[in-house]
């Protein structure tokens, strides 16, 4: 048999966490511990310095450092350093620039949302990232690739009405992806829509030749006409998973800022790595997305200080805070983005989508 065994594309049976290979950190990390999923080693109050105090003091020397080494003619009185701006990740937050209009759409890049945990933002990112971009002027196109149907269910969709879903694009050769495709309340975002369907595609799917290249053949042809095409993941690391992994560019991780959130995540980074290796080379770590963020607690902060020393400048300078906002937004069918315009998730959302285009979609 192959080392891939049975239970799962590429694993085996159950995972123990004895066959999760380790994630390495940095160097400047060095004497913690090896692995994402080992305890992180919570300092408490009284018994060490607050790491975030240290961390922000050490960034602000480094900056410093540089900024007086570029500009060594200014007297010392006059000098004036800016103070760099630290963001809730502990970095300095760079400048992100306003998105500017593109005149010519296509060329999509494709992302797929994608954590084999359930309930950690994944549909809400796919839902309110969309919708930011759309906002910006980018042509955008939801794919729902989850059975359970949130994120069609999230834009206001039925799941017993719909006509046409994606397992009719994936099952029958004779339904084209403009027949499936149906437009949102977001002007310039449209929808692949699922439901419970797609379940069955799964098991479909495994006597198919090419299985796991499916995805990336029936949305070929919308390749052209969109900016970004941003897939949802069901919570597994299946078969529809790796077809989602295939057919994308880039993945974007959310993660929930909550210390068990990180068991696991070796797993995924584990799939990532094989369907580069053997199906996907282009596929390309975008970002790790922390969500359900809450600053106030010191679990909060050193899960992020945690995400941050693990995957370093993978992890996106936004975080998005926890709110009851993005429960409500679900609840009316519609995007925090417009649900809530002015609300702070709804600003998240919008500094998100400015970091993913200065980041992977406009370099
Ligand atoms: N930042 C947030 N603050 C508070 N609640 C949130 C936040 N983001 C998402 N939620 C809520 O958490 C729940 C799970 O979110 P969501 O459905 O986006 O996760 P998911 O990863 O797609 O879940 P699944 O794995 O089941 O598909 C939803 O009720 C959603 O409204
Ligand atoms: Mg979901």
């Amino acid at each position: 048999m192959n080392d891939f065994g049975s239970g799962h594309p590429f694993g085996g049976q159950g995972s123990s966490a004895s066959e999760i290979p380790p994630m390495y950190r940095p160097a400047a990390s060095a004497g913690g511990p090896d692995r994402v999923s080992d305890p992180i080693p919570f300092r408490r109050p009284g018994s060490d310095q607050d790491p975030r105090a240290e961390l922000q003091e050490a960034l602000r020397g480094e900056i410093q450092e540089e900024l007086h080494a570029a500009d060594p003619v200014v007297p010392d009185d006059t000098a004036v350093v800016a103070e760099p701006v630290i963001g809730p990740t502990g970095r300095p937050m760079p400048h992100l620039p306003e998105p500017r209009p593109i005149g010519i759409h296509g060329n999509a890049r494709v992302i797929s949302m994608c954590n084999q945990k359930g309930g950690v933002g994944k549909t809400t990112t796919t839902i309110n990232l969309g919708a930011a971009l759309a906002e910006f002027g980018r042509k955008v196109l939801l794919v729902d690739f989850d059975p359970q149907g949130s994120l069609s269910v999230g834009l206001g969709l039925n799941p017993h009405d719909m006509e046409l879903s994606i397992y009719n694009l994936l099952m029958q050769r004779d339904v084209t992806i403009d027949e499936v495709i149906v437009p949102t309340g977001v002007p310039g975002m449209d929808l692949l829509p699922s439901n419970i369907d797609l379940s069955a595609a799964e098991v479909q799917l495994v006597h198919e030749v090419a299985r796991e290249q499916t995805l990336q053949r029936v949305l070929q042809p919308a390749i052209a006409d969109y900016d970004v095409i941003l897939i949802d993941c069901q919570p597994s690391l299946g078969l529809l998973t790796v077809n989602a992994l295939t057919a994308s560019d880039g993945v974007i991780v959310p993660l929930e800022c909550e210390y068990f959130a990180l068991r696991g995540v070796a797993l995924l980074k584990t799939t990532i790595d094989k369907v580069t290796e053997r199906l996907n080379p282009k596929l390309h770590i975008d970002g790790v997305l922390g969500t359900m963020y809450d600053g106030r607690t010191l679990h909060g902060r050193e899960v992020m200080e945690r995400l941050v020393q693990a995957w370093g400048d993978t992890v996106f300078h936004t975080v998005i805070r926890r709110t009851v906002k993005f429960s409500d937004s679900t609840v009316a069918g519609e995007p925090i983005t417009s649900y809530a315009s002015s609300s702070a998730g709804a600003d998240s959302y919008r500094q998100l989508a400015k970091e993913v285009l200065a980041r992977c979609l406009e370099e």
